[in-house]
């Protein structure tokens, strides 16, 4: 019951930004498939998350590139999808509204990207702390 009443509670403190309540039931959701993988998981970290997005990997091409290859360090810019040259509007909500809104969206880029930097998927605590830094990043 304890254990219980914890789980519940735990996401709720977590997110500095505003978030949709299907962002919010999405995030909540990674909180507790989190805390399910590392019973130590206590909240999403932004400094992990700055980490995850800005850290230098062997991608699925087999050469080194990070999330900021295509997003660049500033979320409130435009990117460039390195692959294909096409622009890519603002990750931040701050620059575009259009951003982060969208569970769809999010799920679909954060599995596709993971595999473009990490060459695997991201796990629900390495996603939970990367969509809170990009909500977050001034
Ligand atoms: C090879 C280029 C590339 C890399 C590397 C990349 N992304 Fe993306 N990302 C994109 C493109 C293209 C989109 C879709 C943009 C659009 O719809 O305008 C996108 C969209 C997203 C979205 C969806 C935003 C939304 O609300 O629709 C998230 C979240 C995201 N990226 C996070 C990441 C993270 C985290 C990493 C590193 C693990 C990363 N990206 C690395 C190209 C990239």
């Amino acid at each position: 019951m304890k254990k219980r009443v914890l789980l519940l509670l735990l996401p709720l403190a977590v997110f500095g930004a505003n978030l949709n309540p299907d962002m919010q039931k999405y995030m909540d959701n990674l909180a507790v498939q989190a805390k399910k993988d590392n019973p130590n998981f206590t909240k999403f970290d932004y400094k992990r998350g700055e980490e995850i997005f800005t850290s230098t990997h062997i991608g699925k091409r087999g050469k080194p590139i990070s999330c900021t290859s295509c997003h660049t360090t500033d979320l409130k810019q435009k990117g460039k999808n390195i692959n294909t040259g096409k622009t890519i509007s603002p990750l931040s909500p701050l620059a575009n509204p259009k951003s982060m809104v969208k569970v769809k969206n999010v799920k679909k880029w954060l599995k596709r990207n993971f595999k473009d930097v990490y060459n695997r998927v991201g796990t629900a605590q390495e996603k939970g702390d990367v969509v809170v830094y990009i909500i977050n990043k001034k």
